[in-house]
């Protein structure tokens, strides 16, 4: 772990072990140039403390991506609490209490909201402590509710702007996306293709979604291990990252890939790969800000929810200027996105 800290170039990681639920948590503040950091709570096991802090830098820094890219006055954090295989349901909520303590001493320096394995009710008893900043609460809690109603919007507005590059419009009736992952921002990103008239092709490795999908005549259910080999127009990553890697990339028969999934290159190569391969690659922390940037912007900026939609829809605009500085550059998309990020960030540092 020690390793792991030296080396990242962010500004601060806390890490505390919480002894009655067994758990690691990390906070890792990657950049504070923007704003003040923010970022979601990862809850999940993991197979280590150094796996969950090795995601939780990793994830930091996307956040703090994400938000320059869309040049949001915010910084990038990302926590991570490590739990055991099943935790129970009442030490879950104790150990998101003590989690609440924890973020309410560090007063405003970490503000957060849901990610995998934590939800808008969860976000209610985090904030049940008094800390400060926790988005995403419920409506009858003061907050603005789930993110992902404006993650999915972000992600059909970066598929429409990715079609446009490609052949000058989105023409959704002769256009296939595989969407995988069909949980809070791939089911309702299915329906915003669904209404727009695009062939639909779903996955899903949890049994109820797949047979609750089987059955929808609208869509087709394709098994999660032949998503990559299945041919598309749009591969929608909406599960877990680190799924375009050296096994994947060479099976995919897709022309673009744009998702919400947060890190879904599994390393730096993994861009270069899909240039030469041909397919466009939409930069995850350019398409999935959606949510994040439009709660945020209504629980602590008074945005309204037409404001907050019409930030979203701009997604679409942001990342037909990734793929102009790409092609203009000679770059990958991955890395004309950090270079507008960096360009964001250097802006911020110099005034
Ligand atoms: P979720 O947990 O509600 O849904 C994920 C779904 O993926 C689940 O239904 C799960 O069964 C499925 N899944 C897991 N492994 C799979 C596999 N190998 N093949 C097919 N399906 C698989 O998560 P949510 O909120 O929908 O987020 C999806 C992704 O988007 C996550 O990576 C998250 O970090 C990212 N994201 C979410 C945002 C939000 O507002 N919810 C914002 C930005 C990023
Ligand atoms: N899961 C969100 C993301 O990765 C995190 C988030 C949601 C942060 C809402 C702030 C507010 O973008």
């Amino acid at each position: 772990m020690n390793d792991l800290i030296q080396h990242w170039e962010g500004e601060m990681v806390i890490s505390h072990y919480d002894r009655p639920a067994e758990s690691w948590i990390f906070v890792g503040i990657h950049s504070t140039a923007l704003g003040p950091a923010a970022g979601g709570t990862r809850m999940m096991h993991y197979a280590s403390p150094e796996d969950a802090l090795r995601d939780c830098l990793k994830l930091a820094r996307g956040m703090t991506m994400k938000y320059a890219v869309a040049d949001f006055p915010r910084g990038g954090g990302k926590a991570v609490i490590a739990v055991p295989k099943d935790l129970p349901l009442e030490a879950r909520r104790e150990l998101l209490l003590r989690y609440g303590k924890l973020i309410k001493r560090l007063n405003g320096l970490f503000q957060t909201g849901p990610d995998v394995g934590t939800s808008t009710p969860d976000m209610d008893v985090i904030a049940e402590t008094g800390a400060p900043f926790v988005f995403c609460r419920s409506v009858e809690n003061g907050g603005a509710g789930n993110s992902s109603e404006l993650t999915a919007h972000g992600v059909f507005h970066a598929i429409r702007a990715t079609l446009a590059h490609l052949d000058g419009a989105a023409d959704w009736k002769r256009r296939t996306v595989l969407v995988q992952g069909l949980g809070n921002v791939g089911a309702r990103l299915t329906e915003l293709l669904l209404i727009a008239g695009a062939r639909l092709l779903v996955s899903d490795t949890n049994p109820e979604l797949q047979e609750k999908y089987a059955a929808d005549q609208r869509v087709f259910f394709i098994a999660p291990a032949e998503v990559f080999a299945t041919a598309c127009d749009v591969f929608a990553p909406c599960a877990l990252g680190g799924i375009l890697n050296r096994e994947t990339i060479p099976q995919l028969r897709c022309r673009a890939v744009v998702g919400a999934a947060n890190n879904q290159l599994a390393d730096s190569a993994a861009a270069s790969w899909l240039h030469e391969r041909g397919i466009l690659y939409a930069p995850d922390f350019v398409v999935n800000v959606g949510g994040a940037m439009g709660i945020t912007g209504m629980e602590a900026m008074r945005w309204s929810a037409a404001q907050a939609a019409s930030e979203v829809a701009k997604i679409g605009d942001t990342l037909g200027r990734v793929f102009r500085v790409a092609a203009h550059k000679q770059l990958t998309t991955a890395a004309a996105a950090e270079k507008i990020a960096a360009e964001t960030l250097a802006r911020y540092r110099s005034t």
